[in-house]
């Protein structure tokens, strides 16, 4: 004990040196524990886990590279958090014990647009919600295709690669990245020129945390037309919801790039959302030739602005575009979630059982169907980090919830039992998941006699979220932080070559 505290006194210090005070909480300071719950997302990481000694709230670039290097020189970690939305937490908690810090970015967080060039930097602790709403504000035809939700922290979002409701126009939001700022372990300042091509390829989409702390990205900003169209048909299965899924499998993944069908499948009804990239008038025709199936009719449609779909999609429709700015979330239920790639067509049979014996149990959760196709398939696998391209039919995130005060353990059950049924209809070797829905379920690192984390234990679940680029990672990590410090639970492992 008494090395540690001599470690973390001395930590302090050095910290202190570069770091005003009022940026810098221990585990006695009276705000320590609402700074850090104020980015917890989830209920279940509020307790029972390993937290963090110290949380730093940096407001600039030199504060973070203060971090870097006394953290360094104390043998302290540093976790990065952003939006905190990280689905296990990795942000601010540690599955093993350990002192480490939290570098809490939600004092970086400016969003500067340039409607000259088309471009914006956006700091890592801003929020979707901030940043779209200052992309709104440039005008109604300019957008940026990323996430959903308008909390979700940009750091953490853009280095796992980020897709919504225009990811079959435009791709991912790591796709749209043209530069960036890292502070690597040796606490450098690095653009993209400086971290060199592996690094800036890898932080698009292959785990930010493991190559040092992204500060800012620069973003091309995408063109929308003023009038999108927004709608919303719900189908139960008594009204045929099988045969319209078993259909939109192949349909939504070939339609024209502006128009995005995602399906939300829960209890016994698959609600079809979507966001068309035109007018009404324009969208009717399109659905009645390629998808009548669904009976889509003109008061289904509602027409509005890019930035206003934002909100409506995500809130509901008597949100209003200031919403997106509200950075605090419910805590009523924690949750847990998985994911798959489909990319051949599940039956009507197997659609069956899973609305008649996994939706309809108790303690059900639900499936996200997001098709893919378009700008986010045509990309090469190699591209960036994010493998899942070409011959995805569409992504399922897996989602189950129980009250906040609950341990969970039916819901837990329900969606691990359910994700082992689903494995013969999804992809195989690998089974493919999306990194930004971090499952530790998959796997995590084991750290070996050389102190840093198995390039062979991680291949587990490094390969579920790369495919091949995973050895690439691995080799970019060895290149920007060979000595594995900036390391989590799933972090990418370094390998060095020759080894
Ligand atoms: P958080 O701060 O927890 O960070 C996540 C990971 O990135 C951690 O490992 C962290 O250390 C690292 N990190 C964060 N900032 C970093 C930085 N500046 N530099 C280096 N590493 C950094 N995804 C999606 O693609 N589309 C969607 O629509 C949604 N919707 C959605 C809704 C909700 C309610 C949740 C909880 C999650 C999503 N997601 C999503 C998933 C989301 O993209 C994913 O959880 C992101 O990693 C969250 O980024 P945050 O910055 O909020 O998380």
């Amino acid at each position: 004990i008494s090395s540690t505290l001599a470690a973390t006194d001395s930590f302090l210090q050095c910290l202190s040196a570069s770091i005003p005070s009022q940026l810098l909480y221990t585990q006695s300071s009276p705000s320590f524990t609402s700074v850090l719950d104020a980015g917890i997302r989830n209920p279940k990481f509020l307790t029972n886990t390993t937290k963090p000694v110290w949380i730093i709230t940096p407001t600039n670039a030199s504060h973070v590279q203060a971090a870097v290097v006394c953290g360094r020189q104390n043998n302290v970690r540093l976790r990065i958090r952003s939006g905190g939305h990280d689905y296990e937490g990795l942000s601010y908690r540690s599955e093993r014990p350990e002192s480490f810090a939290v570098l809490d970015l939600v004092k970086i967080r400016s969003v500067r647009v340039d409607t000259a060039s088309n471009t914006a930097w956006v700091d890592s602790g801003a929020t979707l919600g901030e940043m779209y709403y200052a992309i709104g504000k440039a005008g109604s035809r300019v957008a940026f295709p990323g996430g959903l939700c308008p909390t979700v922290g940009v750091g953490g979002h853009f280095s796992g690669g980020g897709f919504g409701m225009m990811l079959r126009k435009y791709g991912l939001a790591a796709d749209n990245v043209v530069d960036a700022v890292l502070v690597d372990a040796k606490g450098r300042l690095l653009d993209r020129n400086a971290m060199g091509s592996d690094v800036f390829w890898a932080i698009r989409g292959g785990a930010g945390e493991s190559f040092g702390v992204v500060l800012s990205w620069k973003v091309n900003l995408v063109a929308v037309p003023p009038t999108v169209t927004v709608f919303n048909v719900p189908v139960t299965v008594r009204q045929g919801a099988v045969d319209v899924l078993t259909r939109w499998q192949d349909v939504a993944p070939v339609l024209p790039d502006d128009l995005f069908i995602r399906v939300v499948v829960q209890g016994q009804t698959a609600n079809f959302q979507s966001l068309y990239l035109g007018t009404c008038d324009a969208l009717l025709p399109l659905m009645q030739s390629r998808f009548p199936e669904l009976g889509v009719n003109r008061t289904h449609c509602k027409e509005m602005t890019w930035i206003q779909s934002v909100p409506y999609i995500y809130l509901g429709a008597s949100s209003t575009v200031e919403d997106i700015l509200n950075r605090t979330i419910s805590m009523d239920t924690s949750n847990k979630a998985k994911s798959d790639y489909v990319r051949k067509s599940i039956t009507k049979d197997v659609w069956t059982t899973i609305f008649g014996s996994w939706l309809a149990r108790p303690n059900a959760g639900l499936m996200i169907l997001d098709p893919y196709g378009g700008k986010i398939s045509s990309v090469a696998e190699n591209a960036t980090p994010f493998p899942h391209r070409g011959g995805v039919l569409y992504n399922i995130q897996y989602m189950n919830f129980w009250a906040a005060t609950g341990a969970g353990d039916a819901q837990k059950a329900w969606i691990r039992d359910f994700y082992a049924f689903m494995a013969p209809y999804v992809s195989s070797s690998p089974r493919e998941a999306y990194a930004n829905y971090r499952d530790n379920e998959l796997g995590v690192n084991v750290v070996g006699a050389g102190g840093v984390s198995s390039y062979d234990t991680g291949k587990v679940w490094g390969e579920k979220y790369f495919k091949g680029n995973y050895q690439r990672l691995a080799m970019a990590k060895g290149q920007i932080d060979p000595d594995d410090y900036f390391r989590n639970e799933q972090s990418i492992p370094p390998l060095v070559s020759g080894k």
